[in-house]
């Protein structure tokens, strides 16, 4: 069935609409136009409804652990194979900006698995804790900001909480 293949497509392209408006909304407040940067907020909304959308129907109704157990499996393929690959190809085509991002990304998905793995052994026991990301590079940590971050190096004042 073309329809299956069609919601992955659909979901991966609405996701990364939503993105991609919310970095194009931050850009249009730079540049001092905030008409823009709301219509690109509204329209980045509106795009996570239809992605939402599509993810359900796809889905149905998945309990909690099996998301975690899904999301668990996606980080760990995300520092196993896919951005070891995605390293080894730019560091051989010297893509040094990229070679960066994917450095720090492939770093934090292994923090990403440590904390969805804990999740799942404790479930309901996971205690509601207050969590800090680093807006560099991404790295995630709960209770308190360090002073420096482990991955980038970044100092305290580049974490924010996460509501
Ligand atoms: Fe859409
Ligand atoms: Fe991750
Ligand atoms: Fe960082």
């Amino acid at each position: 069935m073309k329809t299956e293949d069609n919601l992955k497509k659909a979901f991966a392209g609405e996701s990364q609409a939503n993105r991609k408006y919310l970095a194009y909304a931050e850009r249009a407040e730079k540049e001092n136009l905030p008409g823009v940067a709301k219509l690109f907020r509204a329209a980045a909304a509106a795009e996570t409804v239809h992605a939402h959308k599509h993810l359900s129907v796809m889905q149905g109704a998945t309990t909690t652990r099996q998301n975690l157990e899904d999301a668990l499996a996606g980080e760990i393929h995300e520092f196993k194979s896919m951005y070891p690959q995605m390293i080894a190809d730019a560091e051989a085509e010297t893509a040094k900006q990229a070679l960066m991002s994917f450095k720090y990304a492939n770093e934090v998905e292994q923090v990403h698995a440590n904390l969805y793995q804990k999740a799942l052994d404790l479930m309901d026991k996971l205690p509601v804790e207050d969590y800090y990301v680093c807006k560099i590079c991404g790295y995630t940590v709960a209770q308190e900001a360090p002073d420096k971050c482990p991955v980038c190096g970044a100092n305290k004042q580049n974490f924010f909480k996460v509501d």
